[in-house]
Formats: C-alpha cells, sequence, structure tokens
C-alpha cells in the first residue's frame, strides 16, 4: 500500500468530513449515536481502534470499533467510492484488529445487513459469517431512527 494511504488514528476535528463520508453512500446507518457529542464520547473511549484513512488532504476511508474487555465491535467502516481497489479497507480492518489484539481481546463482531456487498468483502479478509445466531435489539431511547431498516422505510 502506498505511505500516504496508511490509516492514522481517528481525531475529533475528523467528524465533519466522517460525516461526509458515511453520508455519501446508500444504506449508511447513521443513529442518534453518531452525533457530535456521541462521536466525542466514543473517541474519548475507544480511539485508539478508530482510524481514517487521508489521501490528499480529505478523509477517504474510516473505521470505529470498541470493546467491552470481551469482545471487540465494529463500526463505520466506509472507503469512498473513486478510492475503493486500493487496499484502504483491508488496510483499516488490519489496524483494528491489530489494536485489539494488543489488548487480549480474542474475538470481534460488526453487523451488516444481510444484502450488503461488503460482506464479500469480509469472506474476503478472513471473517465468518455467523448462521448460529440472529441479532434481537430493542430500543431504549429514541424514536424510529433506532428501528429496523424496514420500519424506516
Ligand atoms: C467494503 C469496503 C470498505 C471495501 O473497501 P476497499 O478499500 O475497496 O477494499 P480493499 O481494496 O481493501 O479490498 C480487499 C479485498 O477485498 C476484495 N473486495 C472488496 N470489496 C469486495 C466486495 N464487495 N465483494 C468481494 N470482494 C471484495 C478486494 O477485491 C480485495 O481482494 P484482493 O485481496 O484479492 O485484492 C468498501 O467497498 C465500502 O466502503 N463499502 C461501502 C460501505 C460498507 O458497506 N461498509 C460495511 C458496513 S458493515
Amino acid at each position: 500500500m502506498a505511505e500516504d494511504l496508511k490509516p492514522r488514528n481517528m481525531k475529533n476535528g475528523d467528524y465533519h468530513a466522517l460525516v461526509e463520508l458515511w453520508s455519501a453512500f446508500p444504506g449508511n446507518t447513521m443513529t442518534g449515536a453518531d452525533g457530535p457529542e456521541g462521536f466525542r464520547k466514543f473517541l474519548e473511549e475507544n480511539g485508539e481502534y478508530c482510524f481514517v484513512v487521508e489521501s490528499g488532504g480529505r478523509v477517504v476511508g474510516s473505521v470505529m470499533a470498541g470493546e467491552d474487555s470481551r469482545r471487540g465491535y465494529v463500526y463505520h467502516l466506509a472507503v469512498e467510492v473513486s478510492m475503493r481497489g486500493k487496499g484502504i479497507g483491508s488496510g483499516l480492518m488490519g489496524a483494528v484488529e491489530e489494536a485489539l489484539r494488543s489488548k487480549g481481546i480474542e474475538k470481534v463482531h460488526l453487523f451488516i445487513y444481510v444484502d450488503n456487498p461488503a460482506i464479500g468483502f469480509y469472506d474476503r479478509i478472513g471473517w465468518h459469517r455467523r448462521t448460529d445466531i440472529t441479532v434481537m435489539s430493542k430500543v431504549l431511547i429514541g424514536d424510529e431512527f433506532m428501528g429496523t431498516r424496514e420500519e424506516r422505510q
């Protein structure tokens, strides 16, 4: 990978560029947790697992991850359309996996819609699809934006 496409740790000041990046692709799942305050708090607690890639002074890739001392969780992996296929996504996931491993986290999970083509990407970089688990969710604070995708349509 070219030197300037290496991940660096995410900063608070990346927020507006990230919202722009995430808003640009269909099916993005921004929720109340993605407001400026939620973002700041997440970074404060999990900043060592959150990365961006810049190119030409722009943020073109992102990933946020965290852990609860048992398992890691990945959110907001995204690469700008024009920059895909250059190893940025796998570089970001490699950085997350290394950071979690270095803290002794044995396993990492992520949630993805069953029709997202990015499943092929995760297969390619060694992730496993679980067919033995279903996700159950309950909205505790918020409204329809925290519901299912069907409810949002
Ligand atoms: C998924 C995504 C992050 C991949 O980023 P990327 O920078 O293009 O990925 P890379 O260039 O690192 O690709 C790594 C490998 O995966 C393969 N790959 C990438 N996207 C793929 C896809 N959709 N299906 C199958 N394989 C894929 C690449 O060909 C490459 O294979 P190689 O090692 O043989 O060369 C990008 O397509 C994206 O931002 N998608 C929209 C956001 C999204 O859906 N994120 C996931 C939310 S959970």
